[in-house]
């Protein structure tokens, strides 16, 4: 019996989700973005993730595209509030991401402080939701990217979405419909990332 996996076997179509999952970037991302009805179906689904003592430590925020100029408006103010030198090609940077795709969802890690489940474990599983938003989506014909930049660890910014002391950022979650077919990038090869123990 051979222990080896082989890297050559054709995708197994039960795969296709996850074997053609990748993030359109930002910038090429137009509108439909998902209607509520969409949203629900992708949030559900998203939320099925593992979570250690089913401490639910993660929330999600929508940004609503109605605010959404305000909102990069007092990001560029968070920005120029901490780094006094901020150049105006960050700023515009910052319109462009914030202000401008479809859709924006914040998902908030909300930490249970001292608890017997790890921080970092509870801060993996809001990790998966940042992951399983991306799947969903795009499992429904949508295209996202995940961001943090400066911003996910930014105090204003913190305050600006109304986080509590026990909570933070991991992730800037854009979705909308690919304006361009993206190219694929280059996948880790199995045999760098898998081995068998041996000892
Ligand atoms: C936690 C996290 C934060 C990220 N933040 C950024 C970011 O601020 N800017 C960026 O260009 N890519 C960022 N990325 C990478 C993109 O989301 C994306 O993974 C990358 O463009 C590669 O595309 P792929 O998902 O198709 O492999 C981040 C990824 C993760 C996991």
């Amino acid at each position: 019996m051979t222990q080896d996996i082989s890297p050559h076997s054709q995708p197994d179509p039960r795969l296709t989700v996850l074997n053609e999952r990748r993030s359109t970037p930002v910038l090429a991302l137009q509108t439909p973005a998902p209607d509520p009805e969409a949203l629900a179906q992708i949030i559900a689904a998203a939320t099925r993730v593992p979570d250690h003592g089913r401490l639910t430590p993660w929330r999600i925020l929508e940004i609503p595209s109605e605010r959404r100029e305000s909102f990069a408006a007092a990001v560029q103010n968070c920005h120029r509030a901490s780094d006094p030198d901020v150049t105006d090609a960050a700023l515009e940077k910052d319109a462009q991401r914030f202000g401008n795709s479809p859709m924006l969802l914040v998902v908030i890690s909300c930490i249970h402080e001292n608890h017997k489940v790890p921080e970092f474990e509870q801060t993996l599983s809001g990790a998966c939701v940042c992951f399983a938003l991306l799947q969903a989506a795009q499992a429904l014909g949508f295209a996202g990217q995940w961001l943090t930049g400066w911003a996910a660890y930014d105090a204003g910014i913190a305050r600006l979405l109304g986080l509590a002391e026990n909570e933070c950022v991991l992730g800037f979650m854009h979705f909308g419909t690919a304006s361009q077919a993206v190219p694929e990038r280059a996948r880790p090869a199995l045999s760098d990332i898998y081995d068998r123990w041996k000892a």
